[in-house]
Parts: structure tokens; sequence; C-alpha cells
């Protein structure tokens, strides 16, 4: 069974929260792909989506250089939800009318419904239906066939539907948590007017792709570059799944590694699923390359560089590897508009240009998943809940939490202290709640007092954040009990620490990462 044959297709016009719509769609259990706004009705068409939802963005429908969509995507016959803006358009190119209002109607609002079928099946018209509205401009004059679904007290028009055809309009976004009646308003899209069916699911989605990767790779042999992290476990226990010996693992251990990780990961693999991994020891290759070097973008660039060189180098003695595998997610692959221009300002290394000089052929069983399905579908391939729930670790690993240069002693401060943020962090019942908590050693000292003794020692600073995707975060309002519990014990039990702090800095304007 293709599961992805039941789509709905969600044109992005630059919105801030189009991936949210697509993770909303998808909690329904129905699959939907987010595109760019000018996808052409040919590609449109030819994808045969069940519905597609027009999201929202930034720009006034009336700018010069508004985006827009074909208009005929009205007249395919297949339901269309615009959401703020795509309802907008949705108005205009029906031949309403769209303006500024008087006031930028944004933040939480009471919404009155005034007809009950389509998107507010099932909802009581009394109840308290709190919605999200982010708008400057409004649907001011319904376009010929369309009627008024529901109102707020600043939008006359904050629902729309059409008398006759599938096409409805939000002025509110119901794919934000503080819709209260967002999933509802989903719901009835997709069930409802799209006539979707909820097949969606994990175990659906390990059948089909254990069937693909088994049909793709036939009798060769696939490597997969393994770091103990979640993308990169998943697409190894999936692959194992379907092909078994045919895949080789490489686990390259740098000594960037935290405390621990490099014995747990090797012992979950090769224990428990008997997996195929090859653990190189690379600690000293790394470390003698690193020496001497402070410079944030040399460290990652020396690092990146290096595991290719590795992994080429162990791939190079697997006969007949023709794949690789990758655990690319979607919000990778999505080609999101965005208005703003895109500047580098990390480079993050990944293992993006080993294919092209390898030679090899990649699988990517990733590729459609979000980071919340990629852990329901490692879950549901018997992943442990601590490999699965565990925080983001990045490539560079260690290197870039130490400010400075980094010396096997150094290191050894910044595991010690990691360990017991990490630690206290489970204990406090918070980790999984954070997107990432961690220490990073700084390169200065400061005069502390210990017993009777003036001390001369080094600063750890505290990065804990929360986060959806890493783009932004914010950081963590940790209890004050909790944050004096980590500082006393990083400065009592880690040596060469004399005094903590705690980052309060939010990204933008900072990162997650200090280097
Ligand atoms: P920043 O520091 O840019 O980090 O806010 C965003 C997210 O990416 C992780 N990160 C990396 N991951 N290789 C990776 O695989 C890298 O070079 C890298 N640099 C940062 C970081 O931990 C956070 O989750």
């Amino acid at each position: 069974m293709d599961i992805q044959t039941e789509k709905i297709l969600i044109l992005d016009f630059g919105s801030q929260t189009t991936q949210l719509i697509a993770r909303r769609i998808r909690e329904q259990k129905v699959y939907c792909e987010v595109h760019p706004y000018y996808l052409s009705l040919e590609k449109i068409k030819a994808m045969t989506p069940k519905g597609i939802v027009l999201s929202g963005g930034p720009r006034s429908v009336y700018d010069e250089d508004a985006p827009k969509s074909d208009p005929d995507i009205f007249n395919l016959g297949i339901p269309v939800l615009g959401i703020c803006y795509g309802a907008q358009l949705m108005t205009m190119q029906s031949g309403g009318e769209v303006e500024k209002a008087q006031k930028r109607e944004f933040g939480k609002a009471e919404l009155v419904i005034k007809n009950s079928e389509g998107l507010f099946a099932g909802l009581d018209p009394e109840g308290a239906n709190q919605v999200w509205m982010s708008h400057g401009d409004r649907i001011e004059e319904l376009p010929a066939g369309f009627m008024v679904s529901a109102v707020s007290e600043h939008s006359p028009n904050a629902a729309i539907r059409h008398r006759d055809k599938p096409l409805v309009g939000v002025q509110f976004h119901p794919e934000v948590a503080h819709t209260l009646i967002g999933s509802d308003v989903l719901r009835n899209f997709v069930f409802g007017m799209c006539h979707c069916r909820p097949r969606w699911t994990m175990q659906s989605f390990v059948d089909s792709n254990i069937a693909a990767i088994r049909e793709k790779v036939g009798r060769d042999q696939v490597i997969c570059a393994l770091s103990g992290g979640v993308d990169s476990s998943v697409v190894a226990a999936l692959i194992h799944r379907a092909i078994g010996s045919q895949l080789t693992c490489i686990y390259v251990d740098n000594g960037l590694m935290r405390t621990g990780e490099t014995e747990s990961v090797m012992r979950f693999f090769r224990e428990k699923t008997g997996l195929n991994v090859i653990q190189v020891d690379a600690r000293d290759e790394f470390l003698n390359q690193l020496t001497g070097v402070s410079d944030p973008e040399k460290k990652r660039k020396i690092i990146g560089h290096g595991f290719i060189r590795i992994f080429e180098r162990e791939a190079g003695k697997i006969k007949d590897a023709r794949y690789l595998a990758q655990g690319t997610l979607y919000p990778d692959v999505i080609e999101s508009v965005s208005f703003v221009g895109d500047t580098v300002i990390k480079s993050h290394h990944n293992v993006g240009g080993l294919p092209e000089i390898m030679k090899l052929d990649l699988i990517e069983p990733l590729r459609d998943l979000f980071k919340d399905e990629v852990r329901l579908l490692g879950l549901e391939l018997g992943l442990p809940e601590e490999a699965v729930y565990r925080q983001p670790f990045p490539g560079p690993g260690l290197a870039i939490r130490i400010i400075g240069e980094i010396t096997p002693q150094r290191l050894e401060v910044v595991r010690q202290a990691d360990a017991i943020v990490l630690e206290e962090m489970k204990r406090a019942g918070l980790y999984r709640q954070t997107w990432q908590s961690f220490a990073v050693l700084l390169p200065i000292q400061t005069v502390g007092v210990m017993g009777d003794e003036r001390t001369y020692e080094h600063v750890v600073a505290l990065r804990c954040v929360d986060s959806l995707d890493a783009m932004t975060a914010d950081w963590s309002r940790l209890p004050y009990d909790l944050l004096g519990r980590m500082s006393n014990r990083i400065i009592n039990e880690v040596r060469g620490v004399n005094r903590v702090v705690f980052d309060i800095s939010s990204k933008p304007p900072g990162t997650i990462e200090w280097e």
C-alpha cells in the first residue's frame, strides 16, 4: 500500500508557521507536503492532492511583488483552505476585496460561528472558540458565491466559504497552539471536506519503507555514518530491519564526545540490535589536528574534513558499497519560501559532501519526516526512549563548547560539567522538555575563595534552551534551586572551575551553541 497516495498539498507563501500546518495535518494521520506557492498548475494536478492549503505570509496581496499562486487552483474541484494571507489571496483572486484593517488584529480573539457546515462542523457556535489572529489586512468584500461562516470582533469575515465550491478561508491561524479549535478545524478540512482517511501511521511508514528499501538496494551493500544521534540511529535501525547484514555502519570516535557516549552507543547497537558497526578510534587524529586552534570556523572545518577523510577510508574497505544512508529530515528538504536572504552563520558540519566524493547513491528514508515523527518511528522500531528522546548534539561535539583551544584537560573539565548538567536535568524531570542543556567552558579565569584559599580558576557557562526546531530558541526558565544545585556540584566536583554562570540570551540574536 502506498501510504502517500492520499496527500494534502500546502502551498507556502512565506509564513513562519507553514511547517506547523504540515505537522498539525500529519497529527491527524494524513500525509501532506509543503511546496512553494509558485508550483505550476500542471505539477499540482500531477500530484493529485486530496486538498490544498494556502499558507499565511508576510506580504499584502496588493503589493507589487505579492506572491500569487495560479488562480485556476480554485477551479480544479479540489478543496482549498486559505489561511490568513492564503484566504486574502483566495478572496482577491476570486473577485472580492481585501483592505488594510484600521487596527491590526494580533493575538487571541473569540470566534463567533455563523455557519456550522464545513470547517466548523461539530463545534459549539455558542462556545468559547478561541483563535489566534496575526494580520494587518483583512477580507472586506466577499467574492461572488462566498458567504461568511464566522466573525470576530475585528474581522467581520473571519472565516468564509463558497456556497457551492469546496473553497474555505480563515483569517486566523488554525495551526498554532493558541487556536484552541485549530485541530477541529483542520480535522474538518482533511476528513470532512477532502475525504482523506487516517492512514499515515508509523507502522504503515515502516512497512512501506522496508519494502521500498529492499527493492532499491537489491543485493548491494549500504553504509551509514552512525553518530548516536536520533536521526542516524533511526535510519540505521530502519535499514537494518529491511536488509540486515547488507548494512554496515561506521561510528567515528573523534575524541569530542561526552562522558560514556561512545560506549553506550556501541553497547546498544551491537548488543541489542545485532547491527554491524565499525568503531573507528580517531581520537588522536582529531585532537592532534585541533592543537593550537581557537577559531570556531577553523575547528568546524578541521572536524568536518577529518570526518569525511576517515569515513572515506573506512568505507573504502567495505566491498561493493553502493549506497550511503543519511538521516536527512523533511525540514532540510522543504523548499520553503523565504523573504529574507540566507546568510551562513556557522558552517554546520554534516555528511552532505560525501556522496559526490565517494560516488555513492543516497538513501534518505527520513526525507518525509519531521523530527517528532522520527522519534515516533524510533519507538516503533524498538529503540529505547533514552536514545529516541536524546537532546541534539552537534557534529563538532565538545570542540565548539570549549571556547579557545582544545586540550585533553579542558575536554575533561567540560565533560565532567556536562555530565552533571544532564544528570541534574534528568533528575528534575526537565531533560525531555528542554531542547538542549549543556555546559560551555570559557577561556577566562576569575578569582574565588575555597576554604581559606584564594583560587584563580575557570568559568563554566550553563546553556539551556527551549526550542521547536533550533531555528529560534529562548533560554529555559529553570527553577533557581536546580540552577543552584548544578552550580554547586560543578564547582565542588569539577577541578579547575570556581564559577558558574547562566546564559540568558535568546536566538536570535544569540545562537544555541557558543561557537
Ligand atoms: P546554533 O548554535 O546554530 O545551533 O543555534 C542550532 C542547532 O544545531 C546544532 N549544531 C550543529 N549540529 N553540526 C551539527 O550537526 C554542527 O556543526 C552544528 N552546530 C550547531 C546545535 O547543537 C543546535 O541544536
